[in-house]
């Protein structure tokens, strides 16, 4: 088929008028396949893409970074915020759905009793730094994984030199946020008790936050310890639950581990597209809210709250956390079973909704460019990575990897010197992502 590359051709325009070409690290052509990727799309639907040549393409990537669960443009929570602009997005007045849909997030989390909304995770997260520090009366805060890109959040790296730059995402440079920040937030590592309590003990910390699971899980009861010394010390304990959420559990993760925090975000998948970010919490801390100034038009604009009470609806109805880990587990077993098949060498890590792998292999990199290249050759969005939703089937996996298969074989032929990686790319290699603490 001809193909007239018309999102590279946009994204060239892009790129001289837009800072970075988008607003989404995640979403830029050079984290695919740089010049090649299709990088825009006319339409979505379950977990079809067309792109602006019209090509059809099945998404077995990162569907729209985790937001879609229930999968493309689903009709029921279209059907709301359709419903919701024919009777007015925007008033004087406020929409009663976020009343509606705050009493639903309360009956999911009962051990919190409030509730703030935003429209990003990022604002959420800074949300819920502002209130906990001015519940807290203190500025210093620990925290583990990823939230956001606030001025509170990136002030981590100003603390060291390079040390950081492993120790919390490699290459932010925290240009423009304040020097004056330095030395209130303290990125510990998961699973590492004693470093967060070392933090702790040296710091005045009023603050931890952290994601409760994102590649590995807890071990020697890592989560219990941590709201013991949140609670012993007095610590807003705060789980960022904005990527977790609604993946393992109809809510947080941390339901798992019969742990509660005092404040939790939640986002990405909890509006199916449509954006909608919410902060729930005690009481106690929450109405901290009140001594200080949080405010902004577009948190009381109504298809937010809108898609959201239906996309929950659909979800515990679905009861999509557990399709979604259910095909997840496949698609982990696949990978698996397809590497050792070439004896190929990967590592398998993230809760099954929201999976990654990597290649144990210097080449690593070239090996992702190139399923990334061979694949959409195939009719695929794809990575080494994939976030569930419901309307990926088994069928879909049958047909995903009966076509990475051929790929995976060039692969085993390149570690086994029969071919050169450097002959495998028709463009050059993919940039490399968010290396986590979790
Ligand atoms: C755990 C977590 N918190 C916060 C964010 C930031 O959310 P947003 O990109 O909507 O600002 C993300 C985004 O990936 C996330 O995974």
């Amino acid at each position: 088929m001809e193909k007239n590359n018309s999102g590279q051709k946009l994204y060239e325009k892009a790129k001289n008028i837009i800072p970075g070409g988008n607003m989404l690290l995640s979403k830029r052509p050079e984290m695919f396949l740089p010049n090649q990727w299709p990088a825009y799309f006319s339409r979505a639907k379950g977990i079809r893409v067309w792109d602006l040549d019209n090509t059809e393409l099945t998404d077995m990537s990162i569907m729209g970074i985790g937001t879609n669960t229930l999968g493309y443009g689903n009709d029921e929570v279209d059907q709301a915020v359709m419903e919701t602009i024919r009777k007015g997005n925007m008033s004087t007045l406020n929409c009663p759905e976020e009343v509606i849909l705050a009493e639903k997030l309360i009956e999911i989390n009962p051990w919190a009793d409030m509730v703030r909304y935003a429209r990003s995770g990022g604002e959420a997260n800074a949300i819920a730094i502002r209130i906990a520090r001015a519940a807290s009366g203190k500025d210093n805060i620990a925290i583990c994984g990823y939230h956001g890109w606030h001025d509170w959040y990136l002030s981590a790296n100003h603390n060291g030199g390079d040390d950081l730059n492993a120790h919390l995402i490699p290459g932010l440079s925290p240009n423009g946020v304040p020097k004056n920040l330095k030395n209130s937030v303290f990125p510990f590592h998961y699973n590492n008790y004693d470093e967060l309590l070392d933090i702790v003990e040296k710091n005045n910390i009023g603050i931890i936050k952290m994601e409760v699971m994102r590649n590995f899980g807890p071990q020697d009861n890592f989560l219990q310890r941590v709201r013991d010394l949140a609670t012993q010390k007095n610590i807003v304990l705060i789980f960022d639950e904005c990527s977790s959420g609604f993946r393992e559990t109809n809510g947080g993760i941390f339901k798992k581990f019969n742990i509660t925090p005092d404040m939790a975000m939640f986002g990405k998948t909890m509006g199916n597209g449509y954006a909608i970010t919410a902060v729930v919490g005690k009481r106690s801390v929450m109405e901290a809210a009140q001594s200080t100034f949080i405010s902004s038009t577009f948190w009381t604009e109504r298809i937010g709250p809108s898609a959201a009470i239906a996309s929950l609806k659909i979800m515990e109805r679905e009861k999509s956390w557990k399709a979604i880990t259910s095909i997840g587990k496949k698609m982990q077993k696949g990978w698996k079973d397809l590497a050792k098949s070439h004896g190929l060498d990967i590592t398998v890590s993230g809760i099954p909704a929201m999976t990654t792998y990597n290649f144990n292999s210097e080449n690593s990199l070239i090996y992702k460019t190139y399923i990334t290249q061979e694949m959409l050759k195939k009719g695929f969005l794809a990575s080494t990575n994939f976030y569930a939703c419901t309307a990926h089937k088994e069928e879909h996996l049958s047909l995903y990897f009966e076509a990475l298969d051929e790929i995976y074989d060039s692969i085993a032929k390149c570690e086994n010197g029969i071919l050169k990686s450097g002959d495998l790319l028709d463009g050059p290699i993919c940039h490399s992502g968010f290396k986590r603490l979790n």
